[in-house]
């Protein structure tokens, strides 16, 4: 009688069967748009984010000797998709540039430029409408033909010269000096205006840009995560207070500018950007969703792109050469020799510059600032090197796995120019290929060109006015704090003038 009545089965308990027995079936139907690529076992809710420690790029290029170059681990529950070395990121970013050309749908992006960012945007006719504009207005100031902003970069640097030189023989921290100078700049050509030193707007910028660096680092676990922010409600509000200072800075600028833009003469990006609302048609922004509000807030984050990137690249200069007196002296007579002491280095001299040249690219491999570019994401379902990867899986770019990789640069984690030099002392442009500074494919870095002219001048002169050595008694660490970019722990140096 008891088994009889253990098998009757009541209509509540049929409809929860078939309930579960449904959500099995979807589960299982999901489970086969989930990639085949090989991956580390992870944990539930968290997945591997534990596994990654305090050094995501080294942890990830570790995984790649068992898995190979593609595989996925789980950032939370979410499948990632970890792409390492040169030839599978090309043949991904450039050769599938559409497939991996997307940006995840991140918690934070969200706030960023108010959701109206480029670059933490994802692809699309709107993205490529953005992208464009954004790149038109930075090809007024910076293009090959005509640079009206090296005159202004070269007198920024001197300006860094003197004031790091303004402690005596007394330590100093070039960070905060390094960082003003680069803002400088960056606001030069978005505002038409370098800053005064001392100005709190300016100030202020400065101090939010380390913050927010620290707190977009690719593995962020609210991201992965959205209800941790519930947990780190602290932080996030401090990202967010970030976000709203740099909009409310650049608002007061834009309005400014609105107030006395003149359309037959152009100051800087803002009245490039100003002139693109103003010409591209309203049906064709109408067409893919672009508004004006996106093409005015690209300053934002040409501004948040185009100076913890050079301010970082510098440091790491600065450190690197500190740490190796030899090549420090090399470089200097190498401009001592070919340029002089009685003007500053420009451009055209970079080509009489081979040595100093290969030190500023072997700071920029060995830093490697950007070990995951940007989070991307593919755009469609898509089968990669003999793996599905389905559509919206995020993507990891390992750009640490290619600089450092010891198939193409032995001893990977040494400092020594003479990688990048041909036995005749000329910088060797076949090198230039082995690695991805500036990524590749649809999502390549539009400030390059600003980039390596800016670090160039700004390295060249420092290098030719300046001696940078080490505070006797200071342990030196040569290591780099994680966050969206690589930046040095802090570091000091006793500067004496050589001019
Ligand atoms: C040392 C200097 C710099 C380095 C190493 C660097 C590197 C990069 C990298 C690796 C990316 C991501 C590519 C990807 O997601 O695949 C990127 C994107 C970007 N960079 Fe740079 N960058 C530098 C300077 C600049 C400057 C000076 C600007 C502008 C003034 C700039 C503007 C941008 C923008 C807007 C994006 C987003 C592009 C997009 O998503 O379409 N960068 N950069």
């Amino acid at each position: 009688m008891e088994y009889e009545s253990s098998m009757y089965l009541s209509p509540l308990t049929v409809i929860l069967v078939a309930f579960i027995f449904g959500l099995w079936i979807k589960t299982s139907k999901s489970k086969g748009k989930n990639t085949d690529a090989p991956g580390p076992r992870g944990w539930p809710v968290i997945g591997n984010l534990l596994q990654l420690g305090k050094k995501p790029h080294e942890t990830l290029t570790r995984l790649r000797r068992t898995y190979g170059d593609v595989y996925a681990i789980k950032m939370g529950s979410r499948e990632t998709i970890v792409l390492n070395g040169l030839q599978t990121i090309r043949a991904a970013l450039v050769k599938r540039a559409e497939d991996f050309a997307g940006r995840p749908d991140f918690y934070s992006f969200k706030f960023i430029a108010n959701g109206n960012s480029m670059g933490f945007g994802d692809y699309g006719p709107r993205w490529k409408m953005h992208r464009r504009l954004a790149q038109n207005a930075l090809a007024m100031f910076i293009n090959k033909k005509n640079n009206p902003i090296e005159e202004s970069i070269c007198q920024e640097a001197n300006v860094l010269a003197n004031n790091l030189l303004q402690n005596g023989n007394n330590p100093i921290d070039p960070h905060t000096e390094i960082y003003l100078s680069v803002g400088s700049i960056i606001c030069a050509i978005c505002f038409g205006q370098r800053y005064k030193r001392d100005d709190p707007d300016f100030l202020h910028l400065v101090k939010m840009n380390d913050e927010f660096m620290a707190f977009a680092g690719a593995g962020n676990p609210v991201d992965i995560m959205p209800w941790m922010r519930h947990l780190t409600r602290r932080s996030f509000n401090t990202f967010l207070g970030i976000l709203d200072s740099m909009n409310q800075f650049c608002n007061k600028k834009r309005q400014e500018h609105l107030d006395t833009y003149d359309p037959f003469y152009t100051r800087d990006v803002t009245d490039c950007l100003i002139q693109a609302v103003d010409e591209t048609p309203n049906e064709e922004k109408e067409a893919v969703g672009l508004t004006d509000e996106h093409i005015l807030t690209t300053v934002q984050e040409l501004i948040g792109a185009g100076f913890d990137t050079i301010a970082s690249t510098l440091q790491w200069c600065i450190l690197y050469m500190m740490t190796n007196p030899q090549i420090q002296e090399m470089v200097h007579e190498e401009i001592r020799a070919n340029v002089g002491l009685l003007r500053s280095p420009e451009l055209d001299d970079m080509e009489k510059l081979p040595f100093t040249e290969a030190c500023l690219l072997e700071a920029i491999r060995i830093s490697c600032i950007f070990p995951f570019a940007l989070p991307h994401s593919t755009t469609r379902d898509t089968q990669f090197q003999g793996y599905f990867i389905p559509d919206k899986t995020l993507v990891f770019v390992n750009m640490w796995s290619v600089s450092h990789d010891e198939t193409i640069f032995s001893e990977p984690k040494k400092f020594d120019p003479y990688r990048f030099l041909t036995i005749e002392g000329e910088i060797d442009r076949t090198k230039l290929d082995n690695f991805l500074p500036f990524g590749a494919g649809r999502r390549k870095c539009p400030g390059e060109q600003l980039a390596k002219m800016e670090m160039f001048l700004f390295f060249a002169t420092l290098m030719q006015r300046l001696k940078i050595s080490q505070v006797s008694g200071d342990n030196v660490i040569v290591d780099s704090k994680y966050g969206l970019t690589l930046k040095p722990i802090n570091f000091r140096s006793i500067v004496t003038k050589r001019i």
